[in-house]
């Protein structure tokens, strides 16, 4: 609506494309966004490159097209930017974990002999902006889906053990892949034998895909490449012929010969829109993010039209002291 005016998808786009050039608004979406709102966004990326393009964009105003924890984490890096989302739509996983469950969780390992001083914390991105902070006054740092391996390995080198929240698949995946023992809070986890703790959250989404899935397309399609995040249980990725982040699954699939079938175990509009032929989706149901798909066009429209009327309702905005040590934890991850 503009006034009393309904506007068609065509008439949508360029009021979008003409509100965004005259407040000087730069807007970036993540991969799964529905396909009429990622063809507006002037970037797209995966969670890390997100976060290092919006933050290092100079437009005074930023519309970020994902969820919560995206736009907080550009308010966190940038807090001179105004930050706005569509629909401050949270994801999943990170709804699973709040400070107070953060710090529970380290006083079960307090209670189990793991004593405080020395757990090195680290929060995959997909966490709210108060876990970030908690684990910055800890002296932990943040992780996304394409540095996590990384992360993990500087943090080990202090000798602490890892408590990795809130994605237990991410957790496991890593410690499988470097060859160390973890755990799960909550299931079977005696934490003094691990090296990598893990809280107990998962993303609804990539739980879905199932090891029967690539047995199904091995099956049908033999020479098939099996390609997964590594939000997807352990013994998925460990089927996988790669695993990577949602950039690095788009990378690794450009690189390959046309006819090379692959089938994807993740979001389904990032799979939907890789290439025409030869790709499948690694499940039987449609992986669709809820949270992801809230934002329309409609909704891109609105916020613009918000900033345009000076009535702005979805701006994020971050208590100083969260951000201040939230930012510690993000500046690490930016430090290695
Ligand atoms: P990426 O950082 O790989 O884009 O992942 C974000 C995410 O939420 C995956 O579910
Ligand atoms: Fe969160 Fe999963 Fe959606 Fe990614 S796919 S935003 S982890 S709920």
């Amino acid at each position: 609506m503009y006034g009393e005016m309904v506007l068609n998808k065509d008439e949508l786009k360029s009021e979008i494309d003409r509100l965004k050039k005259k407040h000087k608004v730069t807007i970036v979406a993540h991969f799964y966004q529905r396909d009429e709102v990622f063809e507006m966004a002037d970037y797209s990326g995966d969670s890390l490159q997100l976060a290092q393009l919006a933050r290092d964009d100079e437009n005074p105003f930023l519309i970020f097209c994902g969820v919560g924890f995206m736009g907080e984490s550009v308010k966190i890096l940038s807090p001179q930017k105004r930050v706005l989302m569509p629909k401050i739509a949270c994801c999943a996983m990170a709804r699973m974990i709040d400070k107070p469950y953060y710090l529970e969780n380290v006083e079960i390992l307090e209670k189990s002999g793991v004593k405080k001083e020395d757990i090195l914390p680290i929060t995959y991105i997909n966490s709210s902006a108060e876990v970030k902070a908690e684990v910055g006054k800890m002296g932990g740092m943040v992780c996304t889906s394409s540095n996590a391996k990384k992360i993990i390995e500087k943090g080990l080198k202090s000798g602490k053990k890892i408590l990795f929240v809130p994605d237990k698949q991410l957790g496991q995946n890593v410690a499988l892949m470097m060859g160390l023992k973890s755990c799960v809070i909550g299931e079977d986890c005696d934490p003094k034998e691990a090296d990598i703790i893990c809280y107990n959250g998962f993303c609804s989404v990539h739980q879905l895909f199932e090891v029967s899935d690539i047995e199904f397309y091995r099956k049908k399609y033999p020479g098939i490449k099996i390609i997964t995040h590594p939000e997807c249980p352990p013994e998925v990725c460990q089927a996988s012929d790669f695993v990577g982040s949602t950039s690095q699954i788009i990378k690794y699939i450009k690189e390959l010969p046309k006819e090379q079938k692959v089938a994807v175990g993740t979001e389904f509009n990032l799979v939907n829109r890789l290439r025409k032929e030869n790709t499948f989706v690694l499940s039987s149901t449609k992986p669709e993010c809820p949270t992801m798909n809230e934002t329309t066009l409609e909704d891109l429209y609105n916020t613009l039209v918000a900033i345009d009327e000076d009535k702005i309702v979805t701006e994020i905005q971050v208590d100083e002291d969260v951000a201040k040590w939230a930012k510690i934890a993000l500046d690490r991850m930016f430090e290695f």
